[in-house]
């Protein structure tokens, strides 16, 4: 026994070692903290916004807002320090004391960034995540039927607000109610008002942020291009977003949703061939978005596509029903698939809430997060039906990976493809996501379930877009090309940048290289700067 334990001088050093890297992360705590002090935040402040490893809250501060369990695993990379700013004073220092001490800055507001770039990086980049949450105050000002909203606040709140003061404004954005604005707003955000009102940031009017030096700049202070690019670039290469100042839009007391699901049983093919050719087209009152999945049919056993029409109609059923009759009566809507509600009742719907249940539910924040993988396409040319039935079989060997048709057309044709960053427009049938969530835990589910959504990302080539071929930011996708560690090249970041934004990329290289030359606001997918040319 005596000879085999080890000597107190082994177990001091292994103290030691074991102790180095806490000691290590509590220096660079210390100077961070140092730094927030210097630029007069008090004491009292930086201890509740500033959490280090050690702090008993950092965990659960860190895991509130990572919607994707692929990147709240033991393995995925942690943050040195999070702050969570109160005022924007606090953001203003945040930043300066990121720069100085040399630590990447995440900046997060709901963590619903699809491959996780608002909370981790690669492995062994030291870093810390600024989050917004505290930021979430909306100011409604109902005379000019706009509002300045935070980035932290939700859409979930954002919505309530606003049907909280009328019942006639509503506001162009995403179905799911815990995303954030920050990082909605920066990636152009859309929803089931697009063909009426375009994207959330066609719809944008100002914006407060914290530029590289420190500085709070709103829209005249920082220039148009610079606004340009906040609005829709992919903030996060440019500044932190304190808030959007965005216009309502008007919506009617009654509006119509249904869903209605057909199996390959039921002539889906001949349905969905149809639905390419009136989806774009139709009035721009009617959202008719198409869910495909591959299921087992009950009654046979046999496998099958399922595919769901869901939709938004800015109106009552009886003229929806005219409108279905005279564009698409191959859907067959009957008037008891409609469901009058009103706007948020629908926004409700649209979040998979009972409708009937109190507005309250828009305020919850708990979300239940899964594995998942997100890809997108979009489409020009409509696909034919032996396209669609070979699709439909690949779907169906592979099993689970799930596509979302959203159509495009209405306002979307009508906005000029560099009004704002995203460059989508005219032209476009419907946008296409991928879609896989799975709840097996490790590397080999993740491997294989990211495997079935590349590979039918592959078979799609023939059908999609082409050079490039196109993605939509707000679906952050990093198999289309990363840039590494911020030591990136101009042509790095041409790869996934023209899929994203098409023509827009140089433009926004040029604001980037204007404002941000050192590349201090940087992600795997953030714009580079000219000086970063190797
Ligand atoms: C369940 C779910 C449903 C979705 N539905 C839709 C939808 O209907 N329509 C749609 O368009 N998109 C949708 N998305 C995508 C969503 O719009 C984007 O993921 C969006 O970026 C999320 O914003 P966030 O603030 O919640 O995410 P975050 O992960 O916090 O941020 C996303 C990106 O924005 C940056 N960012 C965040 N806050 C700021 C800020 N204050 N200043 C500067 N940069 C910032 C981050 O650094 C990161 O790069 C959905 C995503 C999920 C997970
Ligand atoms: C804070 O200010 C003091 C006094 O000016 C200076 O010596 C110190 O280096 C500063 N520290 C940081 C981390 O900014
Ligand atoms: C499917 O289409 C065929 C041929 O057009 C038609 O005869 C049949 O009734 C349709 N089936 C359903 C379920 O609509
Ligand atoms: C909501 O309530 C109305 C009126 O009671 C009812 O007609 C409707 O079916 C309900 N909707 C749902 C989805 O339960
Ligand atoms: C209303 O929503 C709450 C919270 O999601 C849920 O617990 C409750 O069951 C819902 N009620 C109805 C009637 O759907
Ligand atoms: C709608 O799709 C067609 C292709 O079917 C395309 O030619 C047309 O430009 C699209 N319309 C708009 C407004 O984008």
């Amino acid at each position: 026994m005596e000879e085999t334990s080890p000597s107190p001088f082994f177990l001091l050093l292994l103290l030691l070692l074991l102790l180095l890297p806490l000691s290590m992360a509590a220096s660079d705590y210390d100077t961070f903290v140092q730094c927030l002090s210097n630029q007069s935040i008090p004491q009292n402040q930086i201890s509740t916004i500033v959490y280090a490893q050690n702090n008993p809250s950092f965990t659960t501060i860190l895991q509130s807002y990572i919607r994707n369990r692929r990147f709240a695993t033991a393995a995925t990379p942690k943050p040195l320090i999070i702050i969570t700013p109160l005022y924007e004073t606090h953001v203003q220092a945040a930043v300066l004391c990121s720069k100085l001490t040399g630590k990447q800055l995440k900046i997060r507001s709901g963590g619903h960034d699809y491959d996780g770039l608002s909370y981790v990086t690669a492995a062994g980049v030291p870093f810390i995540i600024l989050d917004t949450f505290n930021l979430r105050s909306i100011s409604l000002d109902t005379t000019t039927n706009t509002a300045w909203v935070q980035s932290g606040a939700t859409l979930g709140e954002l919505y309530f607000k606003i049907a909280s003061i009328s019942k006639t404004h509503g506001f162009p954005a995403g179905a799911c109610s815990t995303v954030a604005v920050g990082g909605h707003l920066g990636c152009g955000g859309y929803g089931n008002m697009l063909r009426k009102y375009g994207l959330s940031v066609d719809n944008v009017l100002d914006a407060r942020i914290v530029d590289v030096n420190g500085r709070v700049l709103d829209r005249k202070a920082m220039g148009e291009d610079l606004f340009w690019a906040v609005a829709g670039g992919g903030a996060a290469s440019f500044a932190v977003v304190l808030s959007y100042k965005i216009m309502l839009v008007p919506v009617p007391e009654t509006v119509t949703v249904f869903r209605v699901e057909k199996t390959l049983e039921q002539n889906a093919t001949d349905i969905v061939y149809r639905w390419q050719f009136v989806a774009n087209k139709t009035d721009n009152d009617l959202f008719v978005r198409l869910l495909i999945q591959p299921i087992v049919n009950k009654q046979t056993g046999k496998k099958t596509i399922r595919t769901s029409f869901i939709s938004l109609f800015l109106g009552d059923s009886n003229r929806l029903m005219t409108v279905m009759n005279r564009d698409f009566p191959e859907l067959g809507l009957q008037k008891q698939d409609c469901m009058e509600m009103s706007w948020i009742q629908s926004a409700l719907y649209w979040a998979n809430f009972d409708p009937n249940n109190s507005t309250n539910v828009l305020l919850d924040r708990t979300y239940a997060a899964t594995f998942s993988k997100r890809k997108s396409d979009y489409l020009q040319t409509p696909i034919s039906k032996v396209g669609l039935e070979s699709i439909w079989n690949k779907m169906m060997e592979l099993g689970k990976t799930g596509f979302v048709f959203n159509p495009y057309g209405g306002r979307m044709g009508e906005i000029p493809a560099a009004a704002t960053p995203f460059p989508h427009r005219a032209g476009n049938i419907f946008k296409i996501q991928y879609s896989l969530n799975w709840d097996e835990e490790g590397v080999a589910a993740e491997n294989q379930n990211l495997n079935q959504v590349r590979e039918l990302y592959s078979f799609m080539t023939p059908f999609v877009s082409k050079f490039p071929r196109e993605s939509f930011l707000c679906y952050r996708d990093v198999d289309i090309g990363i840039t590494q560690n911020g030591k990136d090249s101009y042509s790095e970041g041409k790869v996934f940048g023209e899929k994203y934004f098409k023509g827009n990329f140089d433009r926004l290289v040029k604001v980037k290289t204007m404002v941000d030359p050192q590349n201090f606001f940087r992600n795997e997918q953030s714009i580079p700067p000219f000086s970063s040319k190797k």
